[in-house]
């Protein structure tokens, strides 16, 4: 952490000036949580794949695509802040960062120990690791936010959704993506809904472990099956998370995404997705303008301005 990023954390009770010494700093990272959570599995996971989904890594731009598209943020905002809330190891931070703005990047988990590794260093990042029901900020201070793929991981996705429009200055831009909830006959061919209620309980150490064994075991059969029509929705349903075809990256590193995001579907203790209506709800409550809500990355995508 940087000395002068103090300035932007408080204390999450009473919003007050906050001092070094009244919270802990691990490995150069604010903690304001313990790490024993249940976000565990997301610690375990983002630190065995600290880079796989990075653009820097896979050599692709789909993450810096995702990021720009789903925000429609311009590419340059320097004096800005930034929130980042669940940013996992920071692929998503890392294209932020490059906007030239403030950014705050908070996560639940020691992925933040992943997402350090890689723009810890940046002048202007800052990375803390804690919840967001109580997160050190002064209310009103970011001029965006962001939260991508968390809210439906959280105990209440309604609840966690109403934290965040208060962090925003007046006419501050909020952007977040959820799951999206299908109707009850296709959410059945949703197969990681049978095992989950299994899987989430086991220890994430031994579920990675019978998670990679699996997908490696599987993976010349999944790419045989990738060629025929439909064979790729076959490969999610036999429980392989498959992006052949969707996005262009080399073999090694599609079997890294398989196995990084069957375990992130298998393990996280809550998986609440959400419907459109749902959603278009949670801003209309928050009093937020300019919404839009609708399908997109990662299911529903939504904008709006506080
Ligand atoms: C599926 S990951 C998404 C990570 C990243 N945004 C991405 O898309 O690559 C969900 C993240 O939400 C975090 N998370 C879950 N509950 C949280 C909470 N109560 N407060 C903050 N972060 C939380 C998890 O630790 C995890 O890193």
């Amino acid at each position: 952490m940087f000395k002068d990023h103090l300035k932007y954390l408080v204390c999450p009770k009473c919003r007050t000036k906050l001092f070094k010494s009244e919270f802990e700093i691990v490995r150069h990272i604010p903690r304001f949580v313990s790490s024993d959570n249940y976000a565990g599995g997301f610690g375990l996971e983002w630190n065995k794949h600290a880079r796989t989904q990075y653009d820097s890594y896979s050599g692709s731009n789909v993450s810096e695509k995702r990021f720009f598209e789903e925000t429609k943020w311009p590419k340059e905002l320097p004096g800005e802040i930034i929130l980042e809330v669940g940013s996992g190891s920071g692929r998503f931070t890392e294209h932020a960062a490059s906007t030239r703005a403030m950014v705050i990047s908070l996560d639940y988990s020691y992925a933040v120990d992943a997402n350090f590794a890689s723009n810890g260093a940046k002048s202007n990042v800052l990375i803390v690791q804690a919840d967001i029901y109580n997160m050190p900020f002064q209310y009103g201070s970011f001029d965006k936010l962001f939260c991508f793929g968390v809210l439906q991981h959280t105990p209440l996705p309604g609840k966690s959704f109403m934290e965040l429009p208060q962090y925003l200055k007046t006419g501050g831009s909020l952007v977040i993506d959820v799951y999206v909830k299908k109707h009850f006959s296709r959410q059945l061919l949703n197969s990681k809904y049978w095992i989950r209620p299994f899987t989430k309980r086991l220890n994430p150490e031994i579920l990675y472990d019978i998670t990679s064994k699996y997908v490696n075991f599987m993976w010349p059969l999944a790419r045989l099956f990738n060629k025929l029509s439909y064979g790729r929705n076959l490969n999610w349903f036999l429980m392989i998370a498959d992006y052949g075809g969707k996005f262009t990256l080399p073999d090694n590193i599609l079997r890294e995404w398989a196995i990084l995001d069957t375990f992130d579907m298998l393990s996280p203790a809550y998986d609440y997705p959400q419907t459109l209506e749902t959603v278009n709800q949670w801003f209309h409550d928050a009093h937020m303008t300019f919404v839009e809500v609708h399908y997109g990355y990662n299911g529903i995508e939504a904008r709006g301005r506080k």
